[in-house]
């Protein structure tokens, strides 16, 4: 078999301009200027060809921040840079967009230079909603993404829920909402009132853990026969699953570049520098730490149980030498009914796929060095 793990396939790379703040984000931004773009990509460019050693990849994943407040220029720029990766002929090539952005003209100039897959930001389509998020509320929702829906097919959408106050009935008119449009995939995410935050520094509260629970049912039953629930957060059509998510579930090797960004290479995690003058400085990488065998192995676990389908049984022994089914605490889980083996995979019972979180950390502070000499 293959070795999945041995050669890079995917690349992260992190664009961390906005021109407003959301009430939620802790994600690593900054204010948008020309001059900062300018200095920022000569430093991506001296990065990655400082850090990529020509592997041919398979996916390419855009992110921020937001990428498609860059101008024509800025972005003529960033593709310069990336037609420097050597790109397979199967690839997909994602890049983030928020609403305010998308025009004709973006559309055009991200096909021409072979993104393949865009993943717009629209959070929800209730302004009342929009308003509590600190999100644009003035913008025609579904004019732009029929607008993009001209241009690319291969489209997701990030949609938030459990905001402080939002009802059921919110939410259902939401998911319709994006029902009506036709698009091949989702990505639904419980809001987390991260620290240093301004919903966190305003005190807002998280919504009742029982409303969060009716919340995420909702939205698997509204979106279930059309749509294939194959990871706890996302939802596709057949063959849409984004491939490059999938990089990082199956535990697999990728690059990340930019400000912020994280990459896994060689048994190595890695995290860059938040700080965009150190960045700019040429200062990109914190220290990297070469995982164990016991954090590899937990990490396989945890990423994989994420998919729906879990983890191939196989491919588990293949990669890290024994087999996960001889573990105790997948045959007492097993027992519990909280996982379920079929033929080829072990997976988290869809009865408690609402609790994955607690049946992965199970996995945590185990001695797999002992459990695989024990396996043989
Ligand atoms: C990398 S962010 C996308 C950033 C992009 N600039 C935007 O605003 O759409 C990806 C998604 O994560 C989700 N997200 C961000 N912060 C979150 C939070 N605090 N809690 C839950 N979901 C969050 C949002 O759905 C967001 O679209
Ligand atoms: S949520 Fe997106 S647009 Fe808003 S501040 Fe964060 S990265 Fe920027």
């Amino acid at each position: 078999m293959e070795d999945l793990k041995s050669s890079v396939k995917s690349c992260y790379i992190h664009i961390p301009f906005c021109n407003a703040i959301c009430a939620y984000c802790d994600f690593c931004k900054v204010y948008y200027s020309t001059n900062l773009v300018s200095d920022y990509l000569t430093a991506l460019d001296c990065e990655i060809s400082k850090y990529y050693k020509g592997e041919v990849l398979d996916t390419i994943y855009i992110g921020g921040g937001t990428p498609s407040i860059l101008s024509a220029n800025e972005l003529n720029k960033l593709f310069n840079i990336i037609n420097k990766l050597n790109i397979s002929d199967n690839y997909e090539f994602t890049l983030e967009c928020n609403l305010e952005d998308i025009s004709e003209e973006l559309l055009i100039l991200l096909k021409n230079n072979r993104v393949n897959r865009i993943s717009i930001g629209v959070e929800s389509f209730n302004k009342r909603i929009l308003k509590i998020l600190s999100r644009r509320y003035d913008i025609d929702i579904i004019d732009r993404i029929n607008l993009c829906k001209k241009y690319f097919t291969n489209i997701n959408i990030d949609l938030m829920y459990a905001i402080p106050s939002e009802t059921i009935k919110e939410l259902e008119t939401d998911i319709d909402n994006f029902l009506s449009l036709d698009i091949p995939h989702i990505s639904t995410y419980s809001l987390i009132i991260e620290k240093n935050t301004v919903m966190y520094n305003n005190k807002l509260k998280n919504i009742d853990e029982d409303i969060d629970y009716e919340m995420y049912k909702l939205i698997i039953d509204k979106l279930k026969g059309k749509y294939k629930h194959y990871e706890i957060s996302n939802f596709s059509e057949l063959g849409y699953e984004s491939r490059h998510n999938l990089t990082y579930w199956n535990n697999e090797y990728y690059y990340g570049f930019g400000v912020g960004a994280s990459g896994y290479i060689d048994d190595n995690r890695y995290d860059n520098t938040r700080s965009i003058t150190k960045y700019i400085a040429g200062n990109y990488r914190l220290e990297g730490k070469k995982l164990s065998y016991n954090e590899t192995i937990e990490n396989a676990f945890i990423l994989g149980f994420r998919k729906l389908d879990g983890i191939n049984i196989l491919e588990f022994e293949s990669r890290y030498d024994f087999n996960p089914l001889k573990l105790d605490i997948v045959k007492k889980l097993v027992c519990e009914n909280k996982l379920v083996v079929d033929e080829y995979n072990i997976k988290i019972s869809n009865d408690y796929i609402y609790l994955s979180n607690d049946i992965m950390c199970e996995f945590l502070g185990i001695n797999y060095q002992i459990e695989k000499k024990n396996n043989k």
